[in-house]
């Protein structure tokens, strides 16, 4: 098989063609999607309808699943699979959840800059979300090239982040959004983790500015200057030049590359169905040693 690719922002996001996604893939095509994968971090795939199976089968061909967050619930959720992520507000019974329920506040962080499972070691690598339905306006997908945006960065700058490391902690966007609700046993099962804020791509040999909303100190600073540190780094690296927004139709399934974007979702009518799932690999392999 033979992928072909066309390239949608100046620096990342390839619109690819070509394979059949629901098919068992063989190892020359998984290459193919992983060097394109190098080059372009984001890869767009329109009309292919995946089943639930199909979806997490085409995951695995890429390195273990992720849970991410799915360890601090208790109740299996609407889909079939424990490791596929309903990026969705839709409830049990099928229609939208009430706007104060759980699952909207997970739809509205999913809204703020972030790298999947940054906030664990191993963290998240490929995440593969597929639409099913959309709503009639916004509800884009953003994404951000930490690439670009680290060689943007002027110079004094670049020296002055090398060899900083951040923390990061899966509930401060939660807390952000003034969900706080959570067990002493559910804040132990997700020990905040440090990663350099400069990390090289493995796949690329691209240095990376690994910002995002996860992060909420620079080891050995005081938190007020690290948390002002970490939002400067935020914003240079979301600004419009680095940011392409996906537009979702039923059927597209989009991959991204966690350790060189950050995406985010958009604002959308709540009462409107907005129905995405996502399937995610682990960063395993080719890992810096998280710092202790
Ligand atoms: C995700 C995510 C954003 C969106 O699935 O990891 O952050 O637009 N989604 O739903
Ligand atoms: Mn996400």
């Amino acid at each position: 098989m033979t992928l072909t690719i066309t390239q949608l922002h100046k620096h990342f996001v390839g619109e690819a063609a070509g394979v059949d996604l629901s098919q068992p893939l063989d190892a020359g095509t998984i290459d193919e999607i992983n060097r394109a994968m190098d080059t372009y971090a984001v890869l767009v795939f329109r009309d292919q309808p995946l089943t639930q199976t199909q979806q997490l089968d085409l995951a695995r061909s890429f390195g273990p699943l992720d849970m991410g967050l799915k360890k601090l619930k208790k109740q299996p959720d609407r889909l079939e699979h424990a490791e596929l992520a309903d990026i969705s507000n839709v409830g049990d019974a099928g229609g939208t959840v009430a706007r104060d329920s759980k699952k909207i506040v997970s739809n509205i962080a999913n809204q703020l800059w972030h790298s999947d499972s940054s906030f664990q070691q191993p963290a998240a690598r490929y995440s593969m979300l597929a639409a099913v339905q959309v709503p009639s306006s916004g509800g884009d997908t953003e994404f951000a090239d930490l690439r670009a945006a680290y060689d943007g960065l002027p110079e004094e700058m670049k020296t002055e982040i090398e060899g900083l490391e951040a923390e990061h902690y899966a509930l401060h966007s939660r807390f952000l959004l003034g969900d706080t609700d959570y067990t002493e046993e559910q804040k132990a099962a997700l020990p905040p983790v440090w990663w350099p804020l400069v990390r090289t791509h493995p796949g690329s040999g691209r240095k990376i500015l690994f910002a995002g909303i996860h992060a909420r100190s620079i080891k050995g600073w005081t938190v007020a200057e690290g948390r002002m540190l970490l939002m400067d780094m935020l914003e240079h690296a979301t600004q419009p030049e680095y940011v392409y927004a996906h537009k979702w139709r039923p059927n597209d399934l989009v991959i991204w590359d966690n350790r060189a974007t950050l995406h985010r979702g958009r604002r959308f009518d709540l009462s409107q169905p907005r129905e995405l799932r996502r399937a995610t690999t682990l960063d395993v392999g080719t890992n810096e040693r998280a710092a202790a």
